[in-house]
């Protein structure tokens, strides 16, 4: 089988997408006359055509805006429908998807909104064409820890709709050990942990994640690869980072995807994923994110199946459903 069909043959996960970055410029327009929302944009073209970007803070600033337009339940339906079905046609058989409370109960739209929205379309999904997904709630680190406390407090009725907690926004300058009492809360309840960490930030934000927060994986985390001592720490307990090749080009992280690092991460054996992010704004979802790999860095077979494998051994899946994924892609390499 030649490798672009192996790309969309092959079983997935995407263990790293924002849904709030899942919002398409089309939906966009539509849900802001919909509600009657002025947009800084006369056309669905230009909302497009505004999607360039410096860094982190110039991305952020348009996505906290775009989300504006999502005022009530069947827009999270709608939001959320829109990239399951989207996982359907690029396989993405498993989805660990975060979501930004603070972004929606500061305007005043709250959990009660968004999460039946999510779980309408998420039950659909499992019913329609078996899709698997897990919820992970994010924390705004560029707000102070007291609002992610309050926020993990206010979701306790919908606990048993999410996995996991992460932690999102601007980095620089607000580094994990800023966020210990709230991730500890998090686990005492039972819920696993991730943090954006080394997207921007430099390496000591991934070591505080892993030793403050006690994270279960990484986002991003691509500037390890700048200091040899927790490359080894990372290699040892199998910590993996989830990465999003586009995202980072987008965000000038990388110039060029020739230069991205994440093949060389993956030849040093670290437990590295390939994901999305925010599709709408990065150009790509998750089968464009493994094109990219081929076209640009050369990816081989071996290399594509090995990032595949990740994405199941990297997912909060249990053990006998990872190993049922991992034999049948097995079968499916070996056709
Ligand atoms: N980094 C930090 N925060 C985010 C991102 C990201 O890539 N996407 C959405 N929120
Ligand atoms: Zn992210």
């Amino acid at each position: 089988m030649s490798l672009i069909k192996l790309i969309e043959t092959l079983p997935k996960t995407e263990l790293h997408l924002h849904i709030e970055g899942s919002l398409e410029p089309s939906m966009m327009w539509e849900l802001a006359s919909k509600h009657g929302v002025t947009l800084p944009y006369d056309s669905v073209e230009a909302i497009e055509a505004a999607y360039q970007f410096d860094d982190l803070q110039s991305f952020l600033d348009l996505y906290y805006q775009g989300a504006d337009v999502l005022r009530d339940e069947d827009d999270f339906y709608l939001l959320m429908m829109a990239y399951l079905q989207r996982c359907r046609i690029d396989n993405v058989v498993h989805a660990e998807i975060m979501f930004d409370p603070q972004t929606h109960t500061s305007r005043g739209v709250g959990f009660d909104v968004f999460m039946p929205g999510f779980n309408r379309a998420i039950t659909e999904a499992k019913q329609q064409w078996g899709m698997s997904v897990y919820l992970i709630m994010s924390f705004l680190r560029h707000l102070p820890e007291k609002d992610a406390i309050d926020t993990l407090n206010q979701a306790r009725e919908y606990y048993p709709m999410i996995k996991a907690v992460g932690l999102d926004s601007s980095e620089l300058g607000n580094p994990p050990e800023n966020f210990v009492k709230v991730f500890a809360a998090s686990r005492a309840l039972g819920f696993k942990c991730v943090a954006h960490a080394g997207e921007e930030g430099p390496p000591e934000y991934i070591w505080q994640a892993l030793d403050l927060l006690h994270v279960d994986r990484i986002d991003h985390g691509v500037r390890s690869s700048e200091d040899a001592v927790l490359m080894q720490r990372l290699k040892d307990e199998g910590m993996p980072l989830t990465v999003c090749p586009q995202s980072n080009i987008k965000l000038c992280v990388f110039d060029h995807m020739k230069d991205h690092n994440i093949l060389e991460l993956l030849d040093d054996d670290v437990c590295v994923t390939v994901n999305a992010d925010d599709p709408s704004y990065f150009g790509g979802y998750l089968n464009d994110n493994y094109r990219a790999l081929m076209t640009h860095l050369a990816m081989n077979e071996a290399q594509l199946v090995r990032l595949v494998k990740n994405s199941f051994v990297a997912s909060f899946l249990p053990a006998d459903e990872k190993n049922r994924w991992l034999r049948e892609i097995d079968k499916l390499v070996g056709m």
